[in-house]
């Protein structure tokens, strides 16, 4: 099925190759004048990708040529909690994989767990703490997933740019569908992580077994349960909350590029 997801994009393509690949998290999307749109792909036309079952979101492949920079937006995103194999999920990076991309952006939307951030904050993330405990047959993927050399670039041009690093911290999976209790939140935090969600974390590890590099943001789109004011989670906000916050995740998604490129000529 992968090979032939990538004969049918390579057919569709012809020359143009991703040399990275870009997933964004809930309500969070590409936009602006650098990036030139190649083709758009239903993920419905491409052999053996799963299909997301958000309503009226179909889910779309999106290539762009970021200046001379050839990306692959992955839209479409399907999560475990829709009862998705983790094969199913990590379909994507399988074919960029097959397709000859070395890089992954990944974004994602998470609760806050360190005291101080805000909504709007975007973290860049250092460990993770897997809590969908799906196990991964695949050899090759132990230790950090993400790539410690590109990291590092990002932070130095980070200082260089805004004088400030970015924040980074721990993410802990859940499987979902439901947010955590307060009580388990407390639990996560005590354990040492500084973010939740529910996703990323088998993509991030399929990467590294694939030896693509992979670095993942998450944007806060609130105080983890029982951490903030709020009484109740809501998906609607956290979904708005990444709409109003889409530009600075695509600031940090544009630094990665850039470092992605540095890293490429040196
Ligand atoms: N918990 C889990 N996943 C999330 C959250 C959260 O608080 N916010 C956004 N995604």
């Amino acid at each position: 099925m992968i090979d032939d997801a990538c004969q049918f994009l390579r057919e569709r393509w012809g020359d143009w190759c991703p040399e990275v690949g870009i997933v964004l998290g809930s309500g969070i999307q590409l936009s602006g004048d650098d990036f030139r749109e190649v083709d758009r792909v239903p993920c419905r036309d491409i052999p053996g990708l799963p299909v997301p079952s958000v309503e009226g979101h179909a889910g779309e492949w999106a290539a762009y040529d970021h200046g001379d920079l050839p990306v692959l937006l992955l839209g479409g995103r399907v999560h475990l909690y829709e009862g998705h194999s983790v094969e199913a999920v990590t379909t994507g990076m399988e074919i960029l994989a097959g397709l000859g991309c070395g890089k992954v952006i990944l974004t994602n939307a998470a609760g806050g767990i360190r005291p101080g951030w805000q909504p709007g904050e975007v973290v860049m993330i250092r460990g993770h703490l897997d809590f969908q405990l799906q196990g991964m047959i695949t050899p090759g993927g132990s230790g950090d997933v993400f790539d410690p050399l590109w990291q590092e670039r990002i932070q130095i041009r980070s200082r260089r740019d805004d004088g400030s690093e970015l924040a980074e911290g721990v993410y802990a999976g859940l499987p979902g569908p439901t947010y955590e209790t307060p009580a388990e939140v407390q639990m996560l935090r005590k354990l040492g992580a500084d973010l939740v969600g529910m996703s990323t974390i088998q993509e991030a590890r399929k990467a590294q077994s694939l030896r693509m590099d992979a670095v993942a943001f998450s944007l806060v789109t609130n105080a983890a349960a029982g951490t903030g004011d709020s009484e109740e989670l809501n998906h609607e906000e956290v979904l708005q909350a990444g709409r109003d916050s889409r530009d600075r995740v695509l600031q940090v998604v544009r630094r990665a590029l850039a470092c992605h490129a540095a890293d490429a000529e040196s």
